[in-house]
């Protein structure tokens, strides 16, 4: 049984933050305070909103998106665990994992003397304890945790994403910096592995890409909504980066077939060759710090 609104807010209520049920039901931690707000589903500690203050909203979500127990939400950041994509060795398996579509467990929350909001929560999968660190502030911080049982029998290996969607004003017009010198493996092209183009990403068309053995900052580059917004990582050796396009998106039945201009997707991962193994007892952690700044 999930905890009522009623019990969330006598345990975890702090100033700046309260809960209400969102859409179909779910429940939600709503945060809004002078640096921020923001929207936290406990199903998935699926993040839905941040928004600093004097800014237009950084995350997009589907007006089409699904909000349904057990079903993943499209938008915001999802959390692909303890696989990403399909499971090679069970292709019946949900794609990203369970993670996204796992009811999780609050352990703390906390308003900070900085004017932020900090909420912790977790969740047990297969024989990973799993905890997520969000901080909403002037900037955006998530740490994912993952830690093998002490009680397991042996060593362990996941595949991990804060599979972030952002909101930009045209993908067409808009340009992410910080992958230049990466190869990648090419998702729409048979995933084939390419070399490094040496210049921003650009989007002509789908884009599906996994940028290995990079840690790099990237820096989206919006001169329509005149901002950029920067997503730094620790931690962290892929980048993934897509954008569905036209025949795609109309496929995906919860996401709107005219939506694909206005997002894109910087993941912060590890993934294939970047995979974590972890020996019982041991854990790992993964962050992202995503900030939004206006161009002048
Ligand atoms: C991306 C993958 O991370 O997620 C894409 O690289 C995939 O291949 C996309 O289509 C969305 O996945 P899903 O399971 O949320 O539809």
């Amino acid at each position: 049984m999930p905890p009522s609104i009623h019990e969330l807010s006598s345990q975890f209520a702090v100033h700046g933050l309260k809960f209400e049920a969102g859409n179909g039901g779910l429940l939600k931690a709503v945060i809004r305070t002078p640096l921020s707000q923001g929207e936290l589903y406990m199903q998935g500690a699926h993040v839905t909103n941040f928004q600093p203050e004097g800014q237009k909203p950084v995350l997009w979500m589907s007006e089409k998106s699904v909000f349904e127990t057990g079903k993943p939400i499209r938008g915001g950041i999802p959390i692909c665990f303890p696989w990403f994509g399909p499971l090679a060795s069970d292709p019946k398996a949900p794609g990203h994992g369970f993670a996204r579509t796992t009811l999780w467990s609050l352990i703390s929350t906390q308003a900070l003397s900085d004017g932020s909001v900090a909420i912790e929560l977790q969740s047990e999968i297969n024989d990973f304890l799993v905890k997520l660190d969000v901080t909403f502030a002037q900037s955006l911080q998530l740490t994912l945790h993952v830690e093998l049982k002490k009680t397991a029998t042996q060593p362990a290996t996941f595949e991990e994403a804060l599979h972030t969607y952002f909101t930009v004003s045209d993908v067409r017009q808009i340009a992410i910096a910080g992958l230049e010198a990466t190869g990648f493996v090419d998702k729409v092209d048979s995933a084939k592995v390419k070399p490094a183009t040496g210049k921003s990403v650009l989007f002509d068309g789908e884009c599906d890409r996994v940028y290995l053995d990079t840690t790099a900052t990237c820096v989206l580059n919006d001169p329509g909504f005149r901002r950029t917004i920067e997503v730094a990582k620790k931690n962290s050796s892929s980048t993934v980066i897509w954008n569905p396009w036209i025949e795609k998106s109309s496929r995906m039945a919860d996401f709107g077939d005219d939506e694909w201009p206005g997002m894109v997707c910087i993941e912060t991962a590890n993934v294939g060759t970047n995979s974590i193994q972890v020996s019982p007892g041991q854990s790992h952690q993964m962050s992202v710090t995503i900030s939004a700044h206006h161009v002048v």
